[in-house]
């Protein structure tokens, strides 16, 4: 065990995840989904998948004839996941135990699309695990980040709140902000960058191509 956010999802964080995040998170995830191109028969890669809150709503636009690999370092989370896994019989989802900052080019350019929601802004070092996500999706593969940032303006008094809200979940006023940087770096590495605000402007999601 190596980091605070390993020991975080080490615990009994991982059985009642689903109750706390589903619900909030469940219509944040659909819309990002639903403005994705992603489409019937794709190899789907996730990133810090956890107990697996996105496999149904990229499995209903993948179908039985796509893949989806999930990765995260979590033993407890994966098993979440693996229980989701065959209570609905789907049996086109791998699951990876891996560090994603350490994960390379494994899929070596395989998946057309790389996804991750919830898991940037809780890594130190997310510049490397953006990196791995980049580098195991296609050419002109897609991107879709959905994540917790610093709101600004007016809403930026909310940030007290949503941080002091995340941090059971490894959330921290350096994460969010970090989330403003990895944006950035997405501007420079995907083309036709769309972001959308929700939760007056915490949450946001990018979707953009890789060059
Ligand atoms: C807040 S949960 C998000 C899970 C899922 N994506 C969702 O939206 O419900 C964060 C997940 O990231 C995983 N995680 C955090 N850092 C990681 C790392 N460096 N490598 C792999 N998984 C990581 C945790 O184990 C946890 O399952």
């Amino acid at each position: 065990m190596n980091s605070t956010v390993e020991q975080i999802y080490s615990s009994k964080v991982a059985s009642g995840y689903d109750r706390s995040m589903s619900h909030f998170f469940g219509k944040f995830k659909e819309k990002a989904f639903s403005n994705s191109r992603m489409k019937e028969g794709d190899v789907v890669l996730v990133f810090c998948c956890g107990t697996g809150l996105d496999f149904p709503h990229i499995l209903h636009r993948i179908g039985s004839s796509g893949k989806i690999t999930g990765v995260d370092f979590s033993e407890a989370m994966l098993e979440q996941a693996e229980k989701k896994i065959s209570k609905n019989n789907w049996n086109n989802i791998e699951l990876i135990r891996a560090d994603v900052t350490d994960f390379g080019n494994r899929l070596n350019l395989v998946a057309d699309i790389g996804v991750c929601t919830l898991g940037l802004s809780i890594i130190p070092d997310f510049k490397s695990a953006y990196h791995n996500l980049l580098s195991n999706v296609i050419d002109k593969g897609e991107i879709i980040i959905g994540d917790m940032q610093l709101a600004s303006g007016w809403k930026a008094r909310l940030n007290p709140v949503t941080i002091a809200m995340a941090k059971r979940f490894g959330g921290s006023y350096e994460g969010h902000k970090n989330s403003l940087e990895l944006q950035s770096m997405m501007a420079g590495t995907l083309n036709d960058m769309k972001k959308k605000d929700f939760f007056l402007g915490s949450y946001y999601v990018c979707i953009g191509t890789k060059q």
